[in-house]
């Protein structure tokens, strides 16, 4: 199959086909994700919280999202790869956001970046596509601005932010800006945005209308039972599963049951005695 670009992208937008993508934070993920049918996988900085434990995604690093994509791109083959651009390492400067950017790509791997912001952000958006790095911008629910926010809560429900939001995605697009995350919106104002935009418009905790949908990944496999957003469906129930197997292995452990012959090596010339050793 061959490889998902930007362009792979804007052609599904055209065609009315929905676009997949995913969060992945390790190579082994990034091959099963990758084979299963991904589009997009997005190293998102989400892994501040499943990966690392944070409650937020303000404490990742450039160096640790380096890391994080460089071992992503080294396992997919067909996904375009997209890295976040941290907290605070795109909002003091444009140089730094063009600095930063070229990192994920060249030390990384990555196709492309994204980052989270509106109007205010257009000039470091227009100078990272400048530097011919493709952007994916970010808008709605953004998480790195949890402080401004107040929490985490559904954003543009009322006329004057929602036209806000319609104004940033506009101003991002004008950037130069290939495609959208939009996250944590009614479904309402996606679908005004999703229309008024010639890029592809990807969803999360968005409604239907999207050109595309997103998850992270643990969410959608089930693997933390304590977190149930609205927006959130699970697909398996990993927590389970991994569960189940590891207390398996355990009992079988304590009770000398593995490991059994199949899983043991023997030699046939050994005659190790007493004396020599
Ligand atoms: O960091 C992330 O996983 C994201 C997606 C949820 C869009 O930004
Ligand atoms: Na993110």
């Amino acid at each position: 199959k061959d490889k998902v670009t930007i362009h792979t992208l804007k052609r599904l937008k055209q065609a009315g086909q929905k676009i997949c993508m995913v969060t992945a934070y390790d190579a082994t993920f990034a091959h099963i994700l990758d084979q299963a049918g991904a589009d997009v996988l997005l190293v998102g900085d989400s892994l501040g919280m499943v990966f690392q434990g944070h409650d937020s995604t303000l404490p990742v690093t450039m160096d640790q999202m380096v890391y994080h994509c460089s071992a992503v791109s080294r396992g997919a083959r067909r996904s375009h790869i997209v890295g976040d651009l941290p907290f605070m390492s795109y909002q003091t400067s444009v140089e730094t956001a063009v600095r930063n950017a070229g990192r994920l790509v060249a030390e990384g791997g990555v196709g492309s970046v994204k980052l989270e912001g509106g109007a205010e952000f257009a000039d470091a958006v227009a100078a990272i596509t400048r530097a011919s790095i493709p952007v994916m911008g970010h808008l709605g629910l953004t998480p790195q601005s949890v402080h401004k926010m107040g929490g985490y809560v559904v954003q543009g429900k009322d006329e004057q932010t929602a036209v806000k939001i319609l104004q940033d995605a506009l101003a991002i697009e004008r950037a130069g800006a290939y495609a959208l995350v939009l996250e944590g919106v009614p479904s309402e104002l996606a679908q005004q945005v999703t229309q008024r935009l010639s890029i592809p418009v990807i969803g999360i905790g968005a409604g239907v209308h999207c050109d595309g949908q997103v998850l992270v990944c643990y969410d959608l496999l089930g693997m933390n039972p304590d977190f149930k957003p609205k927006f959130v469906k699970r697909y398996a129930d990993m927590h389970g599963t991994i569960t189940g197997a590891a207390s398996a292995f355990f009992s079988e452990i304590r009770a000398g049951a593995f490991p059994d012959e199949d899983h043991s090596f023997h030699s046939k010339t050994l005659r190790l005695v007493a004396s020599q050793t």
